[in-house]
């Protein structure tokens, strides 16, 4: 039993009361500590299950352990995707009473993953890319609300299979410093150099223990998050002029915005006097234009691209099976009830904590298409789903939280089926 701490919490789950904080974290024993990958850190991070949930610990002092939850807080009031903060530990002493250092918890996330534990044997510059990529998404993000990161890296982020990309986590907050009038280009160009530098060093890290794909450099790799947040950040939020007889080419700008996953909160138009040209600028984007209308239409909360994944799966639904002339909300009740459930269902207990279910859902109508393709005709899902389940789900790691044999801290990547991945190592680590 813990001794006397301090606690700061939003809502305190009494289960934390049962950790032995009267212990440094390196001593907890197994009983307490779940075997999960975690990417490198300066502090020691360990897990912990709680009744139903995972947390993760982090040891460090006092004022940055405040610092981080405070910071973490108000990142997901800000709806930025980024760890949950659940509580800072204070107080600490062992049972001589000599002081012990302060922790941050925050809940694990998850269906998360660190980089390292996201390839198998060796990483492709196809995964690296998308790494990368959704990298770049968050970093718009952050920087979108005013956050400089200071500490952008790979192992500072958590990924999430998103329909074949990825989504990209904040799991480190530490030197972040949030700004209320929002970042100069000089601040936003500082946090882009870094990321490049610290990515660049990752990855050269992974080379180095043999891990990377001889025809993955580096360099170029880490240079690819410049490019994709220049391009984002500009479809974001810059301002564009045309003439005034072109002026589909507003509706077409929020399109392009909704294609990438964000809605416009207020797009400004401003006609020159004379009437001949129209500039416009985006005022607020919110990112989740999928999820959101997934969310508001089958009450599923998925990731935005595989919200876009059911979404056309439910569109096609519409236009082929359903009675015409129902209301799109009716629809999406059909399409749940008769076909996002009963796969789900399907799935065998043992099996769920494999993916996600909607990344199942994703995976089984790609498995849907390449059997189709394969055998030339139209391969019903039911059909497909017992493939699917048998030839793919089964072979794959769980992710929901990854279980043991584990080392704690990954050195060396642990053996993921991974997208391109047969699923042939996998019998390695049972
Ligand atoms: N809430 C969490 N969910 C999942 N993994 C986490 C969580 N918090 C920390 N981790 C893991 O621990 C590692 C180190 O955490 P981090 O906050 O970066 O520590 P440090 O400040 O010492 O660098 C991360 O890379 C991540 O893999
Ligand atoms: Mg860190």
């Amino acid at each position: 039993m813990a001794g006397s701490v301090n606690i700061t919490a939003a809502t305190v789950d009494p289960a934390l009361l049962d950790l032995p904080w009267n212990l440094p974290l390196d001593s907890w024993s197994n009983e307490h500590i779940a075997l999960l990958p975690k990417g490198i850190s300066r502090h020691l991070v360990r897990f912990a299950n709680l009744s139903g949930y995972v947390i993760a610990i982090k040891e460090t002092t006092s004022e940055m352990a405040r610092r981080e939850y405070d910071m973490l807080r108000t990142l997901q009031r800000l709806d930025v995707p980024c760890v949950d903060p659940v509580a800072v530990i204070e107080g600490r002493t062992d049972d001589d009473g000599k002081p012990l250092k302060a922790v941050l918890v925050t809940r694990h996330l998850k269906f998360s993953l660190p980089y390292r534990a996201i390839y198998s044997q060796t990483l492709r510059p196809d995964t690296a890319t998308r790494l990368v990529d959704a990298l770049a998404v968050l970093l718009v993000r952050l920087h979108m609300v005013g956050f400089f990161w200071g500490d952008v890296s790979l192992s500072n982020t958590l990924f999430r299979r998103d329909a074949g990309a990825f989504a990209a986590y904040l799991v480190d907050a530490e030197t972040g410093q949030l700004y209320e009038g929002g970042l100069s280009n000089g601040q936003r160009e500082n946090d882009l150099e870094i990321a490049r530098v610290n990515i660049a060093g990752e990855l050269m890290d992974i080379q180095a223990g043999g891990r990377l794909a001889e025809e993955v450099d580096p360099v170029q790799i880490s240079g690819g998050i410049v490019d994709a947040y220049r391009k984002l950040w500009k479809e974001l939020t810059g301002s564009e002029s045309f003439s005034a007889s072109e002026r589909w080419r507003i509706a077409e700008r929020v399109r392009r915005l909704n294609e990438l996953g964000f809605d416009i909160e207020e797009l400004a138009i401003r006609t020159r006097e004379d009437g001949a040209s129209v500039r416009i600028q985006p005022k607020v984007v919110d990112a989740g234009h999928h999820q959101r209308r997934l969310l508001r239409l089958t009450g599923l909360d998925t990731g935005e691209n595989q919200a876009r994944r059911l979404l056309n799966d439910l569109d096609s639904y519409a236009a082929t099976t359903a009675k015409p002339g129902l209301d799109e909300e009716a629809i999406a009740h059909e399409w749940l009830m008769r076909v996002f459930e009963p796969v789900v269902r399907a799935i065998p207990a043992d099996l769920r904590g494999k993916l996600e279910p909607a990344e199942v859902f994703h995976q089984l109508l790609d498995h849907r298409w390449f059997m189709s393709q394969e055998e030339g005709r139209d391969v019903p899902l039911a059909e497909s789903l017992t493939s699917y389940i048998n030839d793919v789900l089964r072979h794959r790691r769980d992710e929901a939280t990854v279980i043991a044999p584990m080392t704690e801290a990954i050195t060396v990547p642990v053996p993921v089926a991974d997208d391109e991945d047969d699923g042939d190592d996998w019998t390695s680590k049972v």
